[in-house]
């Protein structure tokens, strides 16, 4: 292998890969439906990121249906790449360039293993094979698009000289960008740092690749060893909103584009620019971070941990006395970041009972969201009821309710009536009316712990769908004894899959009762599904 340095893969600005909707959305209960995923797109689309990898064409109808729309609304000629993951087969390979024909900018991204362990087990071919279908595979996705991404699984295990010559055949083939997977989450920055130094010094043609990094949490260390990656030619990075995905997650975006953003004077000699050059690292727009994780964060049903760097609720709460006396003073003391820069202070009051649907339409369409006219339709209603007990509405409220709107499930059971009866020496009861698929309204209570316990009991006497809670939690939107209360669960059906159930309301009990239905739906409606076993085969191979 000729050792020879490259230069011309080496753009001063770093392409931000957005794989919320693929990698993210494989952790358990994250699934989103379709047009979950079309609004997350739109919003990542908002956020400026440069490539969105919309899902995995060929890993069930839903899928395919979700990256052709994303493809066909948000990949315009102004907006984002839109991409599809594909094994290295070309079934895999002809559903991607099918999906993503609408978008003006169409990526196919195609990977195979390449460490020994994953050859021998998983695969169970040899070097020579792999490296034959690598380079065929690209040759077949290069065919129906220009844009063709190459991932050799497991990078970071792979013998380096054996990851060299599967590159350097794989650019020859025709891919654009070579991405480095940490799979397992196993690697340290400095020994990633390495490796993508050791790709840049030794390929021989990486000059015709940008050399793109995409890495699992599972040590703690992603967003560590992409930085390192970075300072060592890396160009693209990939990684997700609030780092969901599978196990530990991937790299956070918000974490790496906070970084980069914070530290570019640190970061611009890396990138060739003048170290006190005040331009941006990323296209991101910093101020639609806030947003943007609270949106996948209510889709997904994944909790942001309150610490949480950039995006937890405590990142710019200052508690101790000192702490609050010294930004008090100058904020530059003990915060190295403004809260505004990433959107957390944009809550302005908006709209109140008496506003019309005019007004409720255009600050919808101002914070980005575009709903159909049923969808607004539901929406102005909630709105109107919300008002009616809430005297100010401000923007978060409204996402809330947006959010909630968005995320429906396919109404399957709906909740007409919730009662409770709690208190001091009283036993929780709870009453529920539920509609069932026959169309008929069925009435049950029941006694529990509490009045959420009570009222999942009494769902359950009237639902018969098997499944266990395993995760409930209430947050509030805003402050004031009036905000409305997030609720957020998580279930389990009988095979171990997760599902999430979100809803929003003034009211926390009937958001716990919604919460749960939504939830039943998705679970449902899953095992309603056909398909839905085989595209757990398939994504489980990834
Ligand atoms: O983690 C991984 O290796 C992947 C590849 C498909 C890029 O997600
Ligand atoms: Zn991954």
């Amino acid at each position: 292998m000729t050792s020879q340095s490259n230069q011309s893969n080496q753009s001063d600005r770093i392409i931000i890969f957005d794989t919320t909707l693929r990698d993210g959305e494989q952790c358990p209960g994250a699934t989103l439906n379709v047009d979950e995923k079309l609004s997350i797109a739109r919003q990542l689309a908002r956020l400026g990121v440069d490539v969105i990898e919309a899902g995995f064409a060929f890993a069930s109808p839903g899928d395919f249906e979700a990256v052709e729309k994303i493809a066909a609304t948000v990949g315009t000629a102004d907006g984002p790449v839109i991409c599809s993951l594909a094994r290295a087969i070309k079934a895999d390979i002809e559903a991607a360039a099918k999906a993503l024909k609408p978008a003006v900018k169409g990526r196919i991204h195609t990977f195979i293993s390449t460490s020994d362990i994953h050859l021998e087990y998983q695969l169970k071919k040899t070097r020579k094979e792999v490296l034959q279908i690598a380079q065929e595979m690209v040759a077949y996705a290069k065919s129906f698009m220009d844009d063709v991404e190459f991932s050799p699984m497991d990078a970071v295990r792979t013998d380096p000289e054996y990851l060299y010559e599967v590159l350097e055949a794989a650019i020859n083939a025709g891919a654009t960008t070579v991405n480095i997977p940490d799979t397992v989450g196993y690697t340290t920055p400095n020994e990633f740092g390495a490796l993508i130094k050791g790709i840049a010094e030794n390929v021989p043609n990486i000059d015709r690749a940008i050399i793109s990094v995409h890495g699992h949490n599972d040590l703690g260390l992603a967003v560590a060893n992409f930085l390192e990656a970075v300072k060592n030619g890396a160009r693209q990075l990939e990684c997700t909103i609030n780092g969901i995905g599978e196990r530990a997650g991937n790299a956070a975006l918000e974490e790496l584009v906070m970084a980069l953003h914070v530290r570019r004077q640190y970061f611009n000699p890396f990138l060739g620019r003048p170290v006190d050059s005040d331009a941006s690292l990323t296209n991101i727009d910093t101020k639609q971070i806030y947003k943007t994780s609270r949106l996948v964060s209510n889709l997904t049903g994944m909790l942001v941990q309150p610490n949480k760097a950039i995006v937890g609720a405590n990142a710019f709460a200052h508690e101790s006395g000192i702490h609050q006396d010294g930004v008090l003073k100058n904020k530059l003391t003990y915060e190295i970041m403004d809260a505004q820069s990433i959107g957390l202070h944009d809550n302005q009051i908006v709209l109140g009972k008496h506003s019309g649907r005019n007004a409720f339409r255009t600050r919808l369409k101002d914070l980005g969201f575009e709903l159909g006219d049923n969808e607004l339709n539901h929406a102005f209603l909630r709105f109107k009821d919300f008002a009616d007990k809430k005297k100010e509405i401000t923007d978060w409220d409204l996402e809330a309710i947006v959010n909630d709107e968005i995320q429906q499930a396919p109404e399957l059971f709906k909740l007409e009536l919730v009662q409770v009866s709690c208190g001091s020496n009283a036993q929780p009861t709870a009453t529920v009316t539920v509609r069932v698929p026959s169309g008929e309204e069925l009435m049950d209570a029941a006694i529990g712990t509490g009045p959420v316990d009570a009222i999942y009991k009494a769902i359950n006497r009237v639902v018969q769908v098997p499944n266990e809670l395993i995760e409930f939690s209430v947050q509030s939107v805003t402050a004031g004894i009036d905000a409305i209360g997030e609720v957020t669960i998580r279930l389990r059906d009988p095979q171990g899959r997760i599902y999430s159930g979100h809803s929003a309301n003034t009211d926390i009990v009937v958001a716990s009762a919604l919460a749960y239905i939504n939830a039943l739906n998705r679970l449902s409606a899953a095992m309603q599904k056909p398909g839905s076993q085989a595209r757990e085969a398939i994504v489980a191979q990834v």
